[in-house]
């Protein structure tokens, strides 16, 4: 494995060069006009994978888009890893926002500038790149699966049923993930935990039709005005989520637990400062790493109705919408709680207006031990490849389909994510910098090699 760095460093141009061209494909999973794009992508990804060594590959069909999986068996009495990651990607909207072009990749101030940069096409990259030395080094150690999807940003809608379909083909002894971050450049961190989710969408009507706001204005209920002082009364003054039974499977963190979590260097300056706000906000009686972390949080991603065109027009709009997510902590259950939620939001619905509450999608939490041959292994790959031990941290994002891969597959996941928080994933000028991108692709062999000593044990 000593030799990694010099394999970097004599194929680092081409590594980029290759990235490039997945990136340059624009797989954005939630829009239908993409639908080939996703095809494109898993193409790619098969030859890839196949010219770094993979024994087959192949693009199987789902209901939604295609799932690319590959293999390489050396010997079936070895550890198996199977790789998971997605090749699909958020839209790249507000346009106008980026200060390069997000499906033309390019390099500036040492950070690759691109929507996939990071989540999850450069981190999954890394993966591909790191089997490809192993393999023309001779240097892998056991078996390798590659399982890569390509509807994670929509909620993986079709990938349990693929699991289940496949379960035999998919057996591994672990599944290793890149698609999460770290503390910092040099401070190493292991994902050890992710929060579970629950997306609701709602809808509130007044009258059978848009008013004249002079006309009726005062007398009839603006469903916009409702909708607001309805999700102003999901939180109260001290910012906890007030549907009833909301936090009645929450586990509370012990002391000692927090105690040990607050070792974690977490610098609050720091993190205003990188967002320009002047405080920060949540629930009472907690640290913003504990928000994040170990409490769940209710949030408006979008609300609309009425009219936002060009100049005034005086309306009592019929209609008014909002999409409400839910971060979710291990032992809440998303369809539990879309039920609580859709429940009280109709409890607390005044005559004047009908409700109407979909849930969109949902997904589990996730605790990874750190007492296993995998946590072990990730730890020393880290230790050895930054030269410091890396720190356990629960993160406040969702990986659904991790906690379906051990109800389905049996097979529990660790989580080695070299992203950054100035990545800016999901946002205009997502990036990736190349320390990470080329340290990634230098530490996961190392893991191979210590899962696999430590599995013969
Ligand atoms: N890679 C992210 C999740 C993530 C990022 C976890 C950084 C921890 C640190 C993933 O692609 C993602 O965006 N997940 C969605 C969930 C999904 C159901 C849309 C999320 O967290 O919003
Ligand atoms: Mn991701
Ligand atoms: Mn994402």
């Amino acid at each position: 494995m000593d030799t990694v760095k010099n394999y970097i460093e004599e194929n680092k141009q081409r590594f980029l060069d290759e990235l490039f061209d997945l990136i340059r494909i624009p797989s954005i999973s939630s829009e239908d006009s993409h639908k080939d794009d996703m095809y494109k992508t898993a193409e790619h990804l098969k030859a890839g994978i196949l010219a770094a060594g993979a024994d087959k590959a192949n693009v199987y069909d789902t209901a939604g888009h295609p799932v690319m999986y590959a293999e390489k068996i050396i010997n079936p009495d070895l550890p198996t890893v199977l790789v998971y990651g997605h090749y699909d990607v958020q839209p790249v909207d507000p346009l106008e926002l980026w200060d390069s072009k997000p499906f033309e990749p390019e390099v500036r101030d040492g950070k690759i500038y691109a929507r996939g940069a990071d989540d999850d096409k450069g981190q999954l990259f890394m993966h591909v790149k790191a089997f490809e030395y192993m393999i023309k080094t001779d240097q892998l150690p056991c078996n390798v699966k590659f399982m890569i999807e390509g509807e994670e940003e929509i909620g993986s809608p079709n990938l349990k049923q693929f699991c289940i379909d496949n379960k035999e083909m998919l057996k591994s002894d672990v599944i290793l993930v890149s698609d999460t971050g770290m503390i910092a450049k040099d401070i190493p961190s292991i994902t050890a935990g992710l929060r579970g989710l629950a997306y609701m969408e709602v809808e509130v009507t007044g009258p059978n039709r848009d008013l004249h706001s002079g006309l009726y204005g005062g007398a009839v209920a603006n469903p916009i005005n409702i909708l607001c002082e309805m999700i102003n009364s999901l939180t109260d003054e001290n910012n906890h989520v007030t549907i009833p039974e909301f936090y009645g499977d929450v586990i509370e963190v012990s002391d000692e637990e927090r105690a040990e979590m607050a070792k974690a260097p977490f610098c609050l300056e720091a993190y205003k400062k990188a967002l320009d706000i002047s405080e920060v906000h949540g629930e009472a009686g907690y640290t913003t790493s504990e928000h994040l972390g170990i409490r769940p949080s209710l949030d408006v991603n979008g609300i609309w109705g009425g009219y936002t065109g060009e100049g005034a027009k005086t309306v009592i709009p019929s209609k008014a919408y909002a999409k409400i997510s839910m971060r979710l902590v291990p032992n809440q259950n998303s369809d539990k709680i879309s039920e609580l939620f859709a429940k009280h939001f109709e409890a607390i619905a005044p005559k004047c207006v009908k409700v109407k509450v979909t849930a969109l999608h949902g997904g589990e939490g996730y605790v990874s031990p750190t007492d296993t041959p995998e946590y072990q292994a990730a730890h020393n790959a880290y230790a050895t490849t930054f030269g410091k031990a890396p720190i356990p941290v629960r993160s406040g994002g969702s990986i659904p389909i991790i906690a379906e891969f051990e109800q389905i597959l049996g097979v529990k996941s660790i989580l080695m994510g070299f992203g950054l928080e100035s990545d800016a994933i999901h946002a205009p000028n997502e990036n990736y910098p190349l320390f990470n991108f080329y340290k990634g692709i230098e530490t996961i062999p190392y893991f191979f090699k210590n899962y696999v000593e430590l599995k013969r044990k």
